[in-house]
């Protein structure tokens, strides 16, 4: 018999080892490898059969395959992000920061779910039925004939739902608490996981329910337990949002099944999650009018644009090294839009502390917003507020340019629908189609014109532009 195989599991990234080492030489962390039973990791006694392999018909890649058919949840900032709707037999991870509200998203899509006369059980391993029912009557769900059960072993989970009516969506919260008798390990452990997470999809895959597991984040964000649970599934949502904010905003980081770049947007309120579905006139709701440093940039979030405002400051610094603060937006772009301002229009920061933040706790990945940050910084810089109406977007390049960006039109759309009044964009190129919204269009060749125009308007001049 082969000797017992590597015991030592790293609980970052799944590594293994056969003796202890304080750091994990995979993933580099410190203190994470935790002695775990090896017979998880061999193949138990009972699936090493003597039997010959069946052999099995192969298909080509044309031929009958329905849809995958969907079941949309009733919850419309859900939907978007999983494609439209529940796959039958799929297998969703939602992640996020503990109290974000991942057990009252859940709670709600699985009594829309009920509501619509489809069988959901919620399987709560962290909480007890009596506080996930008040929770509920809190929330006004309590009459939804959700099936509740606290239970965290996965064999009788399996065996529960295996009775009865097709389960069309099972939740369970959180699949670190949950435990199975094939492997010796304690629950929470990259094994135990590991294993459950493969029974519940196999039960998933079988019986075509619907199964969102919920997965806690480490102190870095990535969710919990080894990575290969991500590989398992076929959609990883993650639920984020500043604990300060009310806003919470769902992701898509994986989805076989649909687009990863749409998001959902919710807002937590006494009464649980509401849908926003117009996020733009939620993150521009607490504006600073004519207050200088901020700038409204229009984005594109997935297929819907979203107004969003940029907030900069730029003061003296104490330190020798200046601080450049980012939030919500890409570091190394900030540091690109700061050096072109330095080498082509002749700003001067390296004397600045800079920083940038994007109002409402969204989370920018579009180069489009360089002309936005621009703006906003210069504004900062020289005292001098932008025109409240307008809104900003464009590319920035190294040798100073604005370059023109996708979806121009849907976000001239947006800003008009707004009440914006102007936009200050990249010069048109014939077919963009961008002039029928109903806004002024105000093109800028180069930063270098934005930044004098700006400038210009500057009153009480904190700093002079070379
Ligand atoms: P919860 O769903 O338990 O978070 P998670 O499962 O992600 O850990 O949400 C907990 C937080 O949400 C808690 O801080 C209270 C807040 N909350 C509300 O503000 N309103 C509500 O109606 C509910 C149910 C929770
Ligand atoms: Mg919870």
């Amino acid at each position: 018999m082969a000797k017992a195989l590597a015991s030592f599991v790293c609980q970052n990234c799944g590594a293994a080892y056969n003796r202890w080492q304080g750091k994990c030489e995979s993933c580099g962390e410190w203190n994470t490898l935790v002695e775990e039973n090896a017979g998880g990791a061999a193949v138990p006694s009972s699936l090493r059969s003597k039997r010959k392999g069946r052999a099995f018909a192969l298909e080509s890649l044309t031929g009958d395959t329905h849809d995958a058919p969907r079941t949309p949840s009733g919850m419309a900032e859900l939907d978007r992000v999983t494609g439209g709707g529940f796959v039958r037999g799929s297998v969703l991870l939602l992640g996020g920061d503990p109290g974000i509200g991942k057990s009252t998203l859940l709670i709600q899509a699985a009594s829309l779910m009920a509501r619509q006369k489809h069988r959901s059980v919620y399987i709560s391993g962290e909480e007890a039925v009596a506080q996930v029912r008040l929770r509920a009557e809190r929330l006004g769900l309590a009459n939804a004939p959700v099936q509740l059960a606290a239970e965290t072993s996965v064999e009788d989970i399996i065996a529960t739902l295996s009775q009865g009516a097709r389960a069309s969506l099972v939740v369970i919260d959180s699949i670190q608490t949950m435990w199975t008798d094939t492997v010796d390990s304690a629950p929470g452990t990259v094994t135990q996981v590991r294993a459950s997470a493969q029974a519940l999809i196999r039960f998933a895959k079988t019986s075509g329910a619907t199964l969102i597991l919920v997965g806690h984040v480490t102190k870095d964000g990535q969710i919990a337990g080894p990575r290969v649970v991500e590989h398992m599934v076929d959609a990883v949502l993650s639920f984020e949002g500043e604990g300060s904010q009310q806003f919470r905003i769902l992701r898509a980081v994986k989805n076989r099944f649909g687009p990863t770049d749409e998001i959902g947007v919710f807002e937590m309120t006494g009464l649980g999650l509401r849908e926003v579905h117009n996020p733009s006139e939620l993150f521009l709701s607490e504006r600073d009018l004519g207050t200088p440093g901020t700038a409204v940039f229009a984005g594109i979030e997935g297929t819907r644009p979203v107004l969003v405002e940029l907030q900069a400051l730029v003061a003296p610094t104490a330190l020798g090294t200046p601080r450049r603060a980012v939030v919500g937006w890409d570091p190394a772009r900030l540091s690109m839009v700061l050096a072109v301002l330095e080498a082509h229009c002749g700003v001067k920061l390296s004397g600045h502390d800079v920083y940038l933040n994007v109002a409402g706790g969204l989370r920018i990945n579009e180069p489009a917003a360089d002309i936005a940050a621009a703006a906003a910084l210069v504004s900062s810089l020289t005292n001098a507020p932008l025109p409240a109406d307008g809104v900003y977007f464009g590319e920035v390049s190294l040798s100073g340019a604005i370059r023109p960006v996708a979806q121009m039109p849907a976000r001239l759309k947006e800003a008009a629908k707004l009440g914006f009044k102007r936009a200050i964009l990249p010069e048109l190129t014939r077919g963009d189609g961008a002039g029928d919204a109903g806004l002024a269009l105000n093109a800028v060749g180069s930063l270098t014109e934005l930044v004098a125009e700006i400038a210009a308007k500057g009153k009480g001049k904190r700093q002079q532009i070379a």
